[in-house]
């Protein structure tokens, strides 16, 4: 089962059944040769960039006073990684920050995306402040700016201190109260060298992947805890926005999410109304009630339970001005009605079973699908309220081979030449798109999956952790030189 597709695993966890799906992988090879563009075309204030999450890079679980996450749990719970691996060195990030870093500047990217441990710095989730925790990230920053390479700061990137945890988690509403806490600490100490924030990495996924569905930290299988979780992640994506103006003189603030293009498996009704309860679900569900849109349960009428969660003065709590959205894609979704399960009435079809012709397929099971940026770009900026959007992550895993000192991943240069020409599009028919940041700087710790797939422009040896740039990022570093 791969993380995409939610609804086949919705409906598994409720049957009961573990199925592996057969795992088609397609071997393409594509001409790589110039892609029609420049980074010019994409204007002069457009930002490059690579992102991160402090989880899959940083390792040092437990040095310096670090309290443990929920995905240190998780990861140390047997059967819970696929390769058996934990995150505990991951790339050994804490240690090796200032060369990789070096590697941003590199390949000419302007910016560094990274999250901030909320156990590093808070071992407890509130309380108690951790010195060297806070150290850290005013190394990371002082580092970026004086190589020159902005520093944009992610406060939550799915690593739920565990002590927050054991008190719920996020299906408990003091753990909101704990992340305002949080959030004011951060902003407040790095606010006057970091102006560029997101609040939350993909508020979808960590909620429904972990409390729906179990398949990401803290394991969680119900509706209940999901809808729980969500509406407090919400409060805390809306509060985190006002937090951070109100902290950091001149911020630009944001969030992002994740989101895919839904099509029907055919122009059917039933098809139609199947694809549309996917999106409300997959695309809507988080940006929707900061626009002042309130949930979009009319056509998820399976999760109109969100309303019970509900204290005077929410509805008008979840609302926030952006400055920007991190739009965050992938691939694409093809849907069919299905009676499971139940609670959407609609199934994703796997990339591998996709009536498709001539499919490409990444190592993570997901249809590389280019067109699929351009839409969703079409789609966020259509939003009243929208006003400036940022891919903050897209990206391919695919199997890299070391030869004689290099990994030749062409697959991965064609993908992004081939997404970024979609966004360039989008970009011409009037979104307003303002940068974008490739998934990711190195290969790291991709959660639930281990170290297998490799989506990084690094190639990186977890043995020795040593670095090396693949082609890829060859490619964007020749791209991107001015
Ligand atoms: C995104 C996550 C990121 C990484 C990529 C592959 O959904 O935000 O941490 O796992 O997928």
């Amino acid at each position: 089962m791969q993380r995409r597709d939610l609804l086949r695993t919705l409906a598994l966890t409720t049957a009961g059944l573990t199925v592996l799906p057969a795992f088609a992988k397609q071997n393409f090879m594509r001409d790589i040769a110039g892609p029609g563009y420049t980074r010019g075309d994409f204007g002069d204030d457009f930002l490059w960039g690579v992102a991160t999450a402090a989880y899959q890079i940083e390792g040092a679980w437990n040095v310096d006073g670090k309290g443990p996450s929920i995905w240190d749990t998780f990861s140390h719970t047997k059967g819970k990684i696929k390769t058996k691996e934990t995150g505990d060195v991951a790339c050994d990030f804490y240690h090796t920050y200032k060369s990789d870093i070096d590697l941003i500047k590199e390949m000419n990217m302007d910016v560094f995306r990274f999250s901030i441990a909320w156990s590093r710095v808070l071992p407890n989730g509130t309380g108690e402040v951790n010195k060297k925790g806070i150290e850290f990230y005013h190394n990371v920053i002082d580092y970026c700016l004086q190589v020159g390479v902005q520093p944009w700061i992610t406060l939550y990137h799915w690593d739920l201190p565990q002590a927050l945890q054991d008190k719920g988690g996020w299906p408990n509403r003091n753990t909101y109260t704990a992340f305002c806490e949080y959030a004011n600490m951060v902003t407040k100490e790095y606010g006057s060298k970091v102006k560029n924030w997101m609040v939350l990495n993909e508020p979808l996924a960590y909620t429904a992947l972990g409390h729906m569905i179990g398949m990401h930290a803290p394991g969680k299988k119900s509706v209940g805890k999901f809808l729980r979780a969500a509406h407090h992640t919400a409060l805390s994506q809306a509060e985190g926005g006002r937090i951070i103006r109100a902290n950091v003189p001149g911020a630009n603030v944001g969030t992002t999410f994740s989101c895919s293009d839904i099509d029907p498996l055919k122009e059917k009704p039933k098809h139609q109304r199947a694809a549309a309860r996917v999106d409300a679900l997959l695309n809507r569900f988080f940006i929707e009630p900061v626009l002042g849109m309130g949930y979009p349960t009319d056509t998820l009428p399976g999760f109109k339970g969100i309303k019970k969660h509900f204290e005077p003065g929410d509805e008008e709590k979840l609302k926030f001005d952006f400055d920007f959205i991190g739009i965050q894609n992938y691939t694409r979704e093809l849907v069919k009605a299905s009676i499971f399960p139940p609670v959407m009435w609609a199934w994703q079809i796997p990339a591998d079973k996709k009536p498709v012709e001539n499919i490409e397929i990444t190592d993570m099971n997901w249809e590389v699908y280019p067109e699929g940026i351009y839409n969703v770009l079409k789609k966020f900026a259509a939003y009243p309220g929208v006003k400036k959007i940022l891919v903050t992550e897209n990206g391919a895993a695919f199997t890299d081979t070391l030869v004689d000192g290099r990994v030749h991943d062409d697959k991965r240069t064609k993908f992004y030449q081939d997404y970024l020409a979609q966004v360039l599009r989008a970009k011409k028919d009037g979104v307003n798109v303002t940068g974008y940041y490739c998934w990711t700087l190195m290969d790291n710790f991709e959660w639930a999956e281990g170290t297998r797939p490799r989506f990084g422009l690094v190639y990186t040896d977890f043995t020795t952790q040593k670095r090396i740039i693949k082609d890829s990022g060859l490619w964007f570093k020749s791209f991107l030189q001015k």
